[in-house]
């Protein structure tokens, strides 16, 4: 539907007796220099350091963050764009995602095209050279299907081409593949997400998995409104109830052996609140509450694109939360499979009720370990803004290995806590659950009831999205929109189980 950028790895340099120079390759070279240093172009072709020394030369240069200065490499030939990329020991994933984003933006038409990339930590070692090519291959994502004057994917003709730093090469080319299958997924999921919520709802979600599972040979079940009646799935069943199209809840299972490992992703196609309605302001975003099924769907496409060898099972619980007269109400009382009662306080407290449902289908299955993401909470953005996931799990391996393979994915997580007087906030009056208490420790009261649901089983974690699945604007290194959060994470997550990172 829309367009990952196709990568290609060059020499900086004069590789071989067939390539004089990096600049007789290509239209626009594009480099960066750190503040108050000289440009970062070591090992790049002598024509193409002359031209960023000239740059870097100029009156008023600093290599301040987003200074650009462009010229002709040689007379008549291709151009040097130099990049400030601000101060050395400030750079991150998200400076350079910026940073390639914006410059790749404007490269639109100028032909073949390579990054120069600056020597810096950030460019070194494994994790970063995939993290660095999956944020190249996704620099030219737009979801632009309902722009009627979209810039078509023409606008970049050639591969974008990337020069690894001096003796990163190796290290490149291994991590590309990858890359580019982790960049795939994250793309199928912020297609997913971004999909508007007339369009998108749980009926169509299902196509899309099911379309998924047709062409990576995985097994699919999907559980529909009436066989969640027969399994005691009372959340799906009551969060869905006001919708025109019914709930459903969407299992996929991939590989034949390894470890078991369970993802299950909150798929609320629009969230109103319900009964317990949403004020208008930013009602729109809750097309995003989809986003934690969006991302186990992309992590399994990956998986399976990869040739992973686990058992993948994946879980999306898929439902619209709508007012009206079929909806649930606060006040209302449910039983659900594992014979836990809920007494319903507040109907926008609906993604744990469907989560209920399918945590409670993958314990009884059995797993190694579980994942679960959902745009949980909004307590969760005010804890920690729009810079990192909240982490919760009561197994401390768990945290660490989640906590490290997000880092080294370039997704933050912040592991919140599940002390147990959070659970005591959850209890019913009339029920042995309610679904929402007051507002103290609202993230952390949320994932005590998601404890309730998974028996016995320690190793599991949730991840609140909420503030992170989404960016507003195109300033956050990516177009606004889905961020595909949390494929990455799982990815190398999965990775490391099975020791193959
Ligand atoms: N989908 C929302 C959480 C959310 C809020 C996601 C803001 C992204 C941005 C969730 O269903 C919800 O409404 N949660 C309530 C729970 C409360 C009623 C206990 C919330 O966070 O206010
Ligand atoms: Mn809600
Ligand atoms: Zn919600």
């Amino acid at each position: 539907m829309v367009n990952i950028a196709a990568v290609a790895l060059v020499p900086r340099g004069p590789a071989d007796a067939e390539v004089a120079d990096l600049a007789d390759l290509v239209d626009l070279v594009i480099a960066g220099c750190f503040e108050g240093e000289g440009p970062s172009v070591d090992g790049a072709a002598d024509s193409v350091r002359a031209a960023a020394l000239r740059l870097a030369g100029r009156p008023g240069w600093g290599g301040r963050d987003e200074q650009v200065a462009a010229a002709e490499i040689l007379p008549g030939g291709p151009m040097l764009s130099l990049h400030g990329l601000g101060k050395r020991g400030e750079f991150s994933f998200l400076r350079l995602s910026r940073w390639l984003y914006r410059a790749a933006d404007a490269a639109r038409g100028a032909g073949r095209v390579v990054f120069v990339l600056p020597v810096h930590t950030e460019t070194a070692g494994a994790p970063a050279a995939e993290r660095v090519l999956r944020a190249l291959a996704l620099a030219t994502y737009r979801y632009d299907r309902f722009q009627s004057e979209r810039e078509r994917e023409a606008d970049w003709t050639a591969p974008l081409a990337v020069a690894p730093p001096p003796g990163e090469e190796a290290v490149f080319s291994a991590a590309l593949p990858t890359a580019a299958a982790v960049a795939g997924a994250i793309g199928f999921a912020r297609d997913l997400a971004n999909t508007p919520p007339n369009e998108a709802s749980p009926a169509w979600m299902e196509e899309r998995a099911r379309e998924l599972a047709a062409s990576r040979g995985m097994e699919v079940t999907v559980l529909d409104a009436e066989e969640l009646a027969r399994r005691g799935m009372a959340g799906l069943l009551a969060v869905g109830g006001g919708a025109a199209v019914p709930p459903r809840l969407v299992r996929l299972a991939w590989g034949t052996s390894g470890p078991v490992i369970s993802l299950v992703g909150k798929g609320v196609t629009f969230d109103t609140g319900g009964i317990s309605i949403k004020p208008a302001a930013d009602m729109d975003e809750m097309k995003y509450d989809k986003c934690g099924a969006c991302a186990v769907l992309g992590a399994a496409r990956a998986v399976a694109d990869l040739g992973l060898p686990v058992r993948l099972r994946v879980y999306t619980p898929l439902a619209e939360n709508m007012p009206g007269g079929r909806a649930y109400r606060p006040g209302d009382i449910l039983r659900f499979a594992n014979g836990k009662t809920v007494e319903i306080t507040n109907t926008d407290a609906e993604g744990r009720l469907i989560l209920a449902d399918a945590l409670t289908w993958a314990v009884e299955e059995g797993t190694d370990a579980l994942a679960e993401l959902s745009t949980l909470t909004g307590h969760c953005v005010v804890a920690l803004g729009h810079q990192a996931a909240g982490l919760f799990t009561p197994q401390d391996t768990l945290a660490a290995a989640l906590l490290t393979a997000g880092a080294e994915s370039g997704e933050r997580l912040w592991r919140l806590p599940l002390y147990p007087e959070f659970l005591e906030a959850m209890k019913g009056t009339h029920a042995d659950l309610r679904n929402s208490a007051s507002r103290p420790g609202g993230a952390s009261t949320a994932a005590a009831f998601l404890s309730q649901f998974v028996g016995d089983l320690k190793n599991w974690a949730h991840l609140d999205i909420a503030g992170v699945a989404n960016v507003k604007t195109d300033d956050e290194g990516q177009g606004a929109g889905a961020t595909g959060f949390g494929v990455a994470t799982l990815v190398r997550w999965i990775r490391r189980v099975i020791s193959q990172v």
